[in-house]
């Protein structure tokens, strides 16, 4: 399939944002170790609120919990935004479901398909991972909450480590014709931009609603895994903060902060 390439005056000219992909220290790399390691530099630097850093290939992607991102050349969308936040303290942890809300909207308009959203930071296509999220937050002199996100675009079976092949989704496996990421990374810009502003303004239950309409871990039986050991229990809802409110086998009721916790399905499915 031929892939339209990455191109930031393209992404520029779909634009209709005031703030996100507005900044002059936004960066498109052929090849970079992450997007969000430099992001990170950019907002030490004093890269405005909206910087976005792009890349056509990662060496040193990053999830979360320490894991791998692999990023192979034009295969998927590798983009960290910097953001900062002027919210209560208490509210920045909700700028990752926001940002998984904000993806689900862009690939529905860009695509058609319908993303699932686990949580907290995983994007899901019928129980295999289409995307994810790494936010980090930078609380030196200059503030800011980076937001990373890859979206698999077109991969290869050989680009994909042989534990995971029956677990990961791409995007032109469902469309059957190519994706242009100009546009996609546009929308993503613009539907940030949104629930940003729903953060910033209050409007949190906005972002809280749209991400238990596409939630698929709510009503789900999970396992807690943590340093502190593993408890299987029912997924019952997203408090204000978006931490998850697991209600546990042993009649324990948690309130997760996304921090080291993963959710495991107890059915060993993967949404
Ligand atoms: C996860 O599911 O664990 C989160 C994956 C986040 C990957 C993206 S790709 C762009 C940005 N740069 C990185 O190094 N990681 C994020």
């Amino acid at each position: 399939m031929s892939t339209i390439q990455l191109d930031l005056s393209q992404i520029e000219s779909y634009l209709t944002t005031s703030f996100v992909g507005r900044s002059k220290a936004n960066e498109l790399w052929p090849e970079i170790d992450s997007t969000n390691t430099r992001a990170i530099q950019l907002a030490k630097d004093d890269a405005p609120s909206g910087t976005i850093v792009l890349a056509r290939k990662q060496t040193s992607g990053r999830g979360r919990h320490g894991r791998i991102w692999q990023s192979p050349q034009d295969a998927g969308i590798y983009a960290s935004f910097v953001l900062r936040p002027t919210c209560a303290k208490e509210d920045i942890p909700l700028y990752t479901l926001a940002l998984g809300v904000a993806a689900s909207r862009a690939i529905l308009s860009v695509t058609g398909v319908e993303v699932g959203l686990k949580w907290v930071n995983d994007l899901v296509v019928g129980q295999k991972k289409l995307g994810g999220i790494l936010a980090e937050l930078i609380t030196s002199n200059s503030p800011a909450l980076i937001l990373g996100i890859g979206i698999n675009l077109e991969l290869q079976k050989k680009d994909i480590p042989e534990e995971l092949v029956n677990h990961i989704e791409w995007l032109t496996n469902i469309t059957g014709s190519a994706v242009d990421p100009n546009h996609l990374i546009a929308e993503l810009a613009q539907n940030l931009e949104e629930v940003s502003n729903n953060i910033s303004n209050g409007n949190k239950s906005q972002i809280l609603d749209a991400w238990r309409k596409h939630s698929v871990t709510l009503g789900k039986e999970v396992q807690v895994i943590s340093a502190a050991g593993n408890k299987t229990g029912t997924a019952l809802d997203i408090d204000e903060s978006g931490a998850l409110i697991v209600q546990t086998t042993s009649g324990e009721r948690l309130t997760l902060h996304a921090g080291e916790i993963s959710i495991r399905n107890l059915d060993g499915s993967y949404s």
